[in-house]
């Protein structure tokens, strides 16, 4: 990283991600108290935080391209100083042209200068422009695109419409959500007006909010007749991902939509069940285990959120390169793929034990032991701590028990 001679009317400095150069503001130069937020006090965003997910990004576009065999178009609407798109025009092969946007000046600028910084002024294009107004002036059959990444402060909710009607058929949309305190259940009524579903603040409420979110996308998609499948997802620190390809046709829309339900919560017992109906009538009110009262999320996205080929072929591309968190990625990875077919909610260990005053095995005993008793049962992105299994609350609890006996 180095301190830039260019002057752009405040700091600025140049680094290099994956295999551009960028000129970003710098952002030591924007923390005035130890508590600020330095990407959002800085006059144009970039956060060196995300660049795990601009990385997921390109390979999960690179998979894209080469499933589809011919060269794409991408729009990136929210593109701050540019870095996601270009890192997309340059790193993936097969990509024809990226339109990239964004409201503020200051950061069209900055991407316009970043875009000649990195020689690809012919394949880039820079605009500033409201990204629902590009992407309406995008929505005629010959202008859409291929890829769109909405990578914006908080929810994508206000841009997923107009993202869908801009996408092609077997065109893929990329969204990122940053707004966990809604989608996580701790401003309930913000997640009901963006998503339209009901969030649960249970220990697993960022599976529950990437299956809000995909479900977000899945109705909006319907109202064009237009199906999605989810393709991939994750979860890291303060965000969630979701990608999804999608199919026009009503019935395809129909069949999307069939992924939709509920989960219904026991807090006093831990017990959960995902519900695949699309009406909340006939829910369950009582926990079948203690007859406690039973909370709900949803309605969200009950199917797969990881297609585990495609999940793998982001492997196989990783493999190829060398990110800066090159390990990490490749292990995050690895879970997300070993997760991808596993029961949609998981356990979080540690809660359990402290709630029976249990001592705390290693996540890998206990995975082992319920695969000893023929249930299915692995380790999740999502926590740490987690695990997926298809055994019961009850079950689970068992197994923690005997393994604090030393039985399993
Ligand atoms: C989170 S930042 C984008 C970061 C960028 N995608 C990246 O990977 O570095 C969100 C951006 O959206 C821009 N923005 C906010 N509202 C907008 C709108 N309605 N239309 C276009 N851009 C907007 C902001 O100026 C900001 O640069
Ligand atoms: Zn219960």
């Amino acid at each position: 990283m180095r301190k830039d001679r260019t002057s752009f009317g405040f700091p600025t400095e140049t680094v290099r991600e994956g295999e551009v150069e960028v000129v970003v503001p710098r952002l030591s130069a924007f923390i005035v108290s130890p508590s600020d937020y330095a990407p959002s006090k800085a006059p144009v965003f970039y956060n060196p935080a995300m660049e795990l997910n601009r990385d997921l990004a390109t390979l999960a576009l690179q998979v894209y391209q080469k499933m589809l065999g011919e060269e794409i178009s991408i729009c990136e609407p929210l593109t701050g100083c540019g870095v996601r798109g270009i890192r997309f025009a340059k790193e993936v092969r097969g990509v024809k042209g990226v339109l990239i946007s964004d409201l503020n000046p200051k950061a069209v600028m900055l991407a316009r200068f970043n875009v000649k910084l990195n020689r690809l002024s012919k394949r880039v294009l820079v605009k500033n422009d409201d990204a629902n107004l590009i992407l309406s002036t995008h929505a005629a059959p010959q202008k859409r695109f291929n890829f769109i990444d909405i990578d914006p402060f908080g929810s994508p909710a206000p841009y997923i419409d107009s993202a869908v009607r801009a996408l092609r058929d077997g065109g893929m949309l990329a969204l990122t959500a940053t707004d966990l305190a809604p989608l996580c259940g701790v401003h309930s009524k913000a997640c009901i007006r963006k998503y339209g579903g009901k969030p649960l603040r249970t220990e697993y409420c960022h599976e529950i909010a990437v299956r809000l979110l995909a479900a977000a996308l899945a109705k909006a998609a319907a109202k064009h007749d237009i199906g999605i499948q989810i393709v991939f997802s994750h979860c890291i620190k303060h965000y969630i991902r979701v990608y999804a390809i999608t199919e026009y046709g009503a019935r395809k829309a129909d069949k999307a939509l069939k992924n939709l339900g509920y989960i219904v919560h026991c807090f006093k017992c831990f017990n959960r069940e995902v519900i695949t109906q699309s009406h909340p009538f006939s829910l369950p009110l009582e926990c079948e285990e203690c007859g406690a009262k039973l909370e709900v999320a949803g309605p969200l996205w009950t199917g797969r959120i990881v297609d585990k080929n495609f999940c793998g072929q982001i492997i196989d591309e990783a493999n190829y390169r060398r990110f800066r968190q090159h390990k990490h990625l490749l292990k995050l990875l690895s879970t997300i793929h070993g997760e991808a077919e596993l029961p949609p909610t998981y356990y979080v260990v540690d809660k359990m034990c402290s709630r029976f005053k249990l001592n705390v095995p290693s996540i890998a005993k206990v995975v082992a032991s319920l695969r000893d008793k023929g249930f299915v049962a692995g380790k999740t992105h999502f926590n740490s701590r987690g695990i997926k299994s298809d055994a019961s609350a009850k079950g689970v609890i068992e197994t923690l028990k005997e393994l604090n006996l030393g039985l399993s």
